[in-house]
């Protein structure tokens, strides 16, 4: 797999299909080479510990679940949202069960990769858009919803964003982890069509038509608050919490 500055630099220089569609079709191709060889060339200790039947639940999830209604309830129920072939969330949590159900509309492809290459994961991702989630969980279901690396990956990140906090559990957490503006990164090629940004603590989405606002979209029940991840440049990280009944 080439690195990401060159393939933009073939792109610019050869051309190709940029279509969202043909995006969708790459991220299948990265993915079958991704886990081909044990996560090698990609990332071998994400490989392992995306494998692994002990992966355990973050510290930065477990302070949410504590400032939640789910400190007092069992299990915790989780929601991965675009999580590829192998969820990046853990949830092996020492005195507490914690139920991770994992997203991402390639789920049918990730299926097929990994009965090909015979990798059976902990979590198995299944089939749902962000921009549908409702379709296939009730309102209110889950106390903490992650997406990773994913909401600038879809075709309308803004009803992705709505669908995401419907099924919050009220009280509950949305929990959002991105690079900043993707979009211009990789010029509207493939899934980037979408840019995310901090604005005073806000989280924008904007391209070259559209400019949107986390926190007028939620409207002021909502408590967003958007930071950057001092540990990975270009990196922010949005938590969202949705206000008790
Ligand atoms: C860069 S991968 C990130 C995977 C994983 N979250 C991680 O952090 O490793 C982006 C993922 O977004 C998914 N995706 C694309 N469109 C989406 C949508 N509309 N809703 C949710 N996920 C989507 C892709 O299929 C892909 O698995």
């Amino acid at each position: 797999m080439l690195p990401r500055f060159l393939q933009r630099l073939r792109h610019r220089l050869f051309g190709g299909d940029t279509s969202y569609d043909a995006g969708l079709e790459n991220e299948a191709v990265f993915w079958r080479r991704a886990l081909a060889d044990g996560g090698r060339r990609w990332n071998p200790e994400a490989f392992r510990q995306r494998m692994d039947p002990g992966f355990a639940f973050p510290p930065h999830l477990q302070e949410l679940v504590a400032a939640s209604p789910a400190a007092a309830s069992d299990p915790v129920q989780v929601l991965d949202v675009g999580a590829g072939p192998l969820s990046a969330v853990g949830f092996h949590w020492p005195g507490r069960r914690v139920e991770l159900t994992a997203v991402d509309p390639l789920a049918e492809v990730f299926d097929r990769i990994l009965d090909d290459l015979r990798l059976a994961p902990p979590t198995r991702t299944r089939k749902a858009a962000g921009e549908d989630l409702l379709s296939v969980f009730p309102a209110d279901r889950f106390d903490i919803v992650v997406c990773s690396n994913a909401l600038d990956h879809s075709r309308d990140p803004l009803q992705c964003i709505r669908q995401m906090y419907a099924v919050t559990r009220p009280g509950g957490w949305v929990f959002l982890w991105h690079y900043r503006n993707e979009a211009e990164e990789e010029g509207y090629s493939g899934l980037h069509q979408w840019n995310l940004d901090e604005d005073s603590g806000d989280m924008v989405l904007w391209n070259r038509s559209a400019r949107h606002s986390t926190r007028a979209e939620l409207g002021p029940g909502a408590e967003v608050d958007t930071r950057s991840d001092p540990a990975v440049p270009r990196a922010i990280v949005t938590r969202i919490r949705k206000p008790l009944a």
